[in-house]
């Protein structure tokens, strides 16, 4: 499927560093102000029955893939891992202590790094800690992300033992010159041996990480791999934009810049990939996931969280572990990045909070129209008249009154009830967001990756 000249204009127009919105303000915006007396404070404000969901941090890995921008760290020692369990075990009883006791938890997620490159018996004991102290029952969305070379089925029995019931699989590229490219060699055989050791255990919701935009891959090669997911067809998959910061994620460093494909070949290569899934019976959900048409990620209302797209509409996030950010009513708590840091925190205070951030009127706003955008790519002046009050849904009406002035490119239209992206607009959401958000500093470009 090739590019005519004017889309190819147009990509090269509107391709730009902008940020992918998983926080509105996002995160490079938080302040070292906010801090453990705010979350404690924040966390007492809650409702009785709450609902939660939590996410936890397992930042570590058996070795570095090249392209990674994840918070975590390459250890072929295990210690370090099970003494940052005491940590976390410490931080999770501290938070307990904080959050309602007759809170719901709808969602658990465990993230990374790698959370499989935790030993069985670690397995079985963090999810002893996690049901001691917050009410982990049979109806909670319990999901772990999996990286396929560290698993077993020892392993398997233990995740689903503890009660996952959701796993998300890392492939990112089936194409072995693009695994050399990228430092990460696995092979289908790998990715489809764990599938199957959860799908045995009576696991059946699946998801698949992918990637596009990755060096030395080509819209065919590209093609090929999602053929490959298909015929293990996962219930969602997930396929990122490589985000190439070297700057800030040194790891990249070692990607040969001449290898990777330019803006007009990933907007060709996340078109091709859309037709491809649709054709497959996928629905595409928001910017960069799909899932089969019976999946609760498509039948129910979308939101985004720091994990990306979910049907998790629980007010209150709690994040645990080094870097894992939570979102409160009040606003955004971000925990210290490091694992000494996170360590020492934790040690001293019994919370691990480093900055964040306290929501505004305005920002509150803001938030919702970026969310509603980056999930339904449109939002209505009722849902915000409903939620903010006619006074700000008239503000806001005037903003976009002017944005659908100057659309040179088509992307927008505007009712008296709604504001969308048309067809061809949906592609940049990122750039019409960008146009909401009261804090973007143009200057900050080498913080955010490619809008396409
Ligand atoms: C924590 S990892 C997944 C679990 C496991 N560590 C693995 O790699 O199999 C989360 C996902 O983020 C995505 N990711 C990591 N670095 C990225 C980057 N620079 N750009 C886009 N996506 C990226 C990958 O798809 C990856 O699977
Ligand atoms: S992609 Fe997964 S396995 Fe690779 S470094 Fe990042 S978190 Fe670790």
């Amino acid at each position: 499927m090739s590019l005519n000249d004017i889309d190819r204009a147009l990509v090269m127009r509107r391709a730009a560093a902008l940020p992918r919105y998983t926080s509105y303000p996002t995160a490079n915006h938080f302040q070292s102000s906010v801090g453990p007396v705010d979350y404690r404070n924040w966390l007492a404000g809650l409702a009785d029955d709450a609902a939660l969901s939590l996410y936890l941090h397992i930042p570590f890995c058996n070795e570095m893939c090249w392209y990674c921008a994840c918070s975590t760290k390459a250890t072929r020692r295990y210690d370090p891992v099970a003494r940052y369990l005491d940590t976390l075990e410490a931080e999770i009883a501290t938070v307990a202590g904080l959050v309602p006791r007759r809170h719901r938890l709808t969602h658990l997620h465990w993230g990374g790094g790698s959370p499989d490159i935790l030993a069985v018996a670690d397995i079985v004991r963090l999810g002893a800690a996690l049901k001691a102290n917050f009410h982990v029952e049979a109806a909670t969305e319990f999901a772990v992300e999996i990286d396929p070379r560290l698993m077993t089925a020892d392993k398997a029995d233990a995740f689903v033992g503890i009660g996952v019931n959701r796993i998300s699989i890392g492939v990112q590229d089936f194409d072995p010159a693009v695994q050399a490219a990228i430092g990460r060699m696995q092979s289908y055989d790998v990715s489809k041996a764990s599938l199957d050791l959860f799908r045995d255990r009576g696991i059946s919701s699946v998801n698949m990480d992918l990637v596009y935009g990755l060096p030395r891959q080509t819209e065919h090669s590209l093609a090929q791999t999602i053929s490959q997911v298909i015929e293990l067809s996962p219930d969602r998959i997930a396929i990122f934009g490589y985000a190439h910061l070297p700057q800030r994620a040194h790891n990249q460093k070692l990607i040969d810049e001449a290898t990777l494909p330019g803006p007009i070949e990933r907007f060709a290569m996340a078109r091709r990939l859309t037709s491809q899934l649709a054709k497959a019976g996928y629905v595409q959900l928001g910017l960069d996931h799909f899932a089969r048409r019976d999946d609760s990620l498509a039948r129910l209302p979308l939101n985004r969280n720091f994990q990306g797209y979910t049907t998790d509409g629980a007010d209150t996030l709690i994040g645990l572990g080094a870097s894992a950010i939570g979102k409160l009513p009040q606003g955004y708590v971000q925990n210290a990045v490091t694992v000494a840091d996170y360590t020492s925190r934790v040690a001293h205070n019994g919370l691990a909070t480093a900055r964040g951030w306290t929501l505004a009127p305005d920002d509150r706003l803001r938030a919702f129209v970026i969310e509603r955008l980056m999930c339904d790519f449109a939002f209505s002046f009722a849902a915000i008249a409903a939620n903010f009050g006619e006074a700000d849904a008239h503000g806001l009406l005037r903003e976009v009154d002017a944005m659908v002035a100057d659309d040179p490119d088509g992307f927008l239209t505007a009712s008296d009830d709604g504001f969308e992206l048309t067809p061809r607009g949906r592609p940049f959401v990122r750039s019409i967001c960008a146009r909401f958000d009261a804090y973007l500093n143009p200057a900050a470009g080498a913080r955010h990756s490619m809008s396409v």
